[in-house]
């Protein structure tokens, strides 16, 4: 069986191509998991896309992803990212490694988008990239 890598995004990422078009870009989820699944269809590797608006989703998901026997996880938990101790405990519960993503530089926005929590955990941060960040992060995992 191919391996699997989870691509896990949190709140209002399903507004990608209009929210915020001058931070977020044009491209809308759909657009990205169709090129996150071509390369990793090269690379004879399986994605399981998802997105949620809801907490409690994405810390069932990181441990599905550990029951699955994923690969890797790539995780724009978006605002969660600087919010959530849950998110953050449900990382180090799992022995997947997980790349966190985000499309714009939380480094380079508001002060309270400097912290993450994700962060403490994550193998390691692909930001600023617009839909590219997600591209990053997946040939990073697929070097594992
Ligand atoms: C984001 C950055 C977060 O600060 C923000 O809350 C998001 C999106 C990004 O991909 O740039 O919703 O994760």
């Amino acid at each position: 069986m191919a391996d699997i890598i989870f691509v896990l995004n949190g709140p209002n990422l399903n507004m990608l191509g209009t929210r915020e078009p001058e931070i977020y870009g044009m491209d809308t989820l759909d657009d990205i998991a169709g090129r996150l699944e071509d390369k990793a269809r090269e690379a004879g590797v399986d994605i399981d896309f998802r997105q949620s608006n809801h907490e409690g989703h994405l810390i069932d998901w990181l441990h599905e992803a550990q029951a699955a026997g994923a690969k890797a996880v790539l995780l724009n938990a978006a605002g969660f990212t600087h919010t959530s101790i849950a998110i953050l405990d449900a990382i180090k519960a799992i022995k997947v490694p997980v790349f966190e993503v985000h499309l714009s530089d939380p480094q380079q926005r508001e002060p309270f988008r400097h912290f993450s929590y994700v962060g403490l955990a994550a193998k390691a941060v692909f930001a600023g990239h617009g839909a590219n960040s997600y591209e990053l992060a997946l040939d990073a995992a697929l070097q594992l």
